[in-house]
């Protein structure tokens, strides 16, 4: 699976926070966004799981537009986030991707879906 960003722009009011990023991560790429409080790591996170929309730019799953209003259809589509403020939501035992899959399968468990 390939995630493509293309010219994100996300503004909270007069705070301007995403000015265009643009990012494509391949499929087995593991790729760290680095940045002080503040700097729109999570708020990027949310547009592209679709718990935020963005003011602009476009958010491509395998060269294909999508364009995901809850995070439940971007997990059907294979987006999955872990937020660092649910740390109850967290098995710290656990590897990054088995914290992950917890969260699809908790979330086939209900029905929402996830892929
Ligand atoms: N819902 C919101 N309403 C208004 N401003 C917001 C909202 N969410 C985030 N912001 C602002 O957007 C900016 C980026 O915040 P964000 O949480 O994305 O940063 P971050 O890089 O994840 O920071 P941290 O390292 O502290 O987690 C901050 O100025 C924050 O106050
Ligand atoms: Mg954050």
């Amino acid at each position: 699976m390939q995630l493509k960003l293309r010219g994100i722009r996300k503004q909270f009011g007069e705070n301007e926070v995403l000015k265009g990023i643009d990012l494509t991560v391949d499929g087995g790429e593991v790729v760290a966004l680095l940045g002080e409080n503040g700097a729109g790591k999570s708020t990027l996170a949310r547009i592209i799981s679709g718990a935020y929309p963005a003011n602009e730019g476009t958010v491509e799953i395998d060269a294909t537009r999508v364009d995901f209003h809850k995070p439940q259809d971007a997990m059907k589509a294979g987006i999955q986030v872990i937020y660092q403020e649910f740390r109850h939501n967290l098995f710290p035992q656990l590897t990054v991707a088995e914290n992950l899959y917890a969260a699809c399968a908790r979330a086939d468990a209900n029905g929402t879906g996830c892929k």
